[in-house]
């Protein structure tokens, strides 16, 4: 019985190994094609190519990600480097092209510019997310090469040295390109410190949908709404709009979403008109709960689709105040005139009281009169 021991365990042991080699083999040829060609700490597969906090300083990863390999790619997404300045050239290397590339996240990467050449490899891009890097510069036309894009996402994309002025001219350049960013639908420009833009900015994109602008520092805003045929829903949250622009509610845009939460919102006569707007159609507004007045303080704290804009009138109660005080300042104003003129002598001295001794000069003036010329004046 002892003696088959040794022969028993070997049994098991050849058949355990055997086992376990036959459970591997598939799993060995799939890595053979995706993950034996992924940088390290990326995870890929067939379509998919996704690294997270490589600290890369350099772009080589975007180099391994050879077309031959992935013909099937349709997503990439790095994200959690300091890659500073992209190259002006092919970021895939050489001329490698993703045909199927629909998507590419490089949030995260402390990106400080890119051109046109940077994305040569990404020709079907749709969905292009550029978070939270520190853009301070790109070439000309730098989306060129992608004329199928949907989405940019640019929420906190500059770096934080650059001016809200020098940003709008950045994103000016952005949105200049050879294919009129056709397929363009949104554009996020979220937490970005913007305060103004150039009414024109959005003319090259004739079928912008959605315009996302809050967590931004605008107070006034003025877009040339025949630029903007195509948007429906526009994003102003949580910026610092006392009084809603005018084009909003001017007519020619057909917005069926808006967000004008967390401004604050100065509820008298300039905003009656949007307030009515607004109330006219309460529908089309988001985070209604949030957009609320600021001033003046018995409107403080209230929603705007709280006022009663038939009982409430918040003209008259603004110019019933100005008649008052425009009232008093004339008061004040004739009494100072008659005042310096009075101490100057430069008026007859009025008598305090008119009335009867008014009369009484009169009638020693008619007597005067009378007794110059001996004659009565009328008989
Ligand atoms: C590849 O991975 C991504 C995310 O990691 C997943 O969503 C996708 O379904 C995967 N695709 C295939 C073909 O396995």
């Amino acid at each position: 019985m002892y003696s088959k021991l040794p022969y028993f365990i070997f049994i098991t042991f050849f058949f355990a190994i055997q086992n376990s080699f036959a459970v591997r083999s598939p799993k060995f040829e799939l890595k053979t094609q995706y993950e034996a060609s992924c940088f390290p700490k990326c995870t890929c597969n067939q379509t998919t190519v996704e690294c997270k906090n490589l600290n890369e300083i350099k772009t080589d990863v975007f180099e391994h990600i050879l077309p031959k390999i992935w013909p099937e790619l349709d997503t990439v997404s790095i994200t959690g480097n300091d890659l500073g300045d992209l190259p002006n050239e092919n970021l895939f290397g050489d001329r490698n092209r993703h045909l199927r590339l629909t998507l590419l996240d490089l949030s995260d990467n402390d990106i400080r510019s890119f051109s046109a050449e940077t994305f040569f490899g990404a020709p079907k891009v749709q969905y292009l997310y550029l978070r939270n890097n520190e853009i301070t510069s790109v070439g000309s036309k730098p989306f060129d090469y992608m004329p199928l894009i949907r989405v940019i996402d640019l929420t906190a994309g500059f770096a934080e040295g650059v001016s809200g002025k020098k940003k709008g001219e950045i994103i000016g350049d952005m949105l200049e390109s050879g294919h009129h960013f056709k397929h363009l639908q949104e554009l996020i420009l979220n937490a970005n410190g913007l305060i103004k833009l150039d009414s024109e900015m959005f003319c090259t994109l004739e079928n912008l949908g959605r315009l996302i602008l809050a967590d931004n520092l605008f107070e006034s805003l003025d877009l040339n709404v025949k630029c903007l045929p195509s948007l429906r829903h526009l994003d102003l949250r949580n910026n610092r709009f006392e009084i809603v622009p005018a084009f909003i509610y001017k007519g020619g845009l057909d917005l069926n979403a808006i967000d004008i939460s967390q401004n604050p919102l100065k509820c008298d006569c300039k905003m009656e008109e949007f307030i009515k707007f607004a109330n006219d159609d309460s529908t089309i507004f988001l985070d209604q709960g949030k957009t609320i007045c600021k001033v003046p303080t018995e409107l403080a704290g209230k929603g705007i689709f709280e006022i009663d804009t038939e009982t409430t009138n918040l003209c008259q109660r603004g110019s019933r105040l100005l008649h008052w005080i425009i009232l008093i300042l004339i008061a004040g104003g004739c009494f100072y005139v008659y005042r310096h003129l009075r101490r100057a002598g430069k008026l007859p001295r009025m008598p305090t009281v008119f009335g009867y001794s008014q009369l009484k000069s009169n009638d020693e003036m008619n007597n005067n009169y009378n007794s110059s010329n001996n004659q009565p004046a009328f008989v």
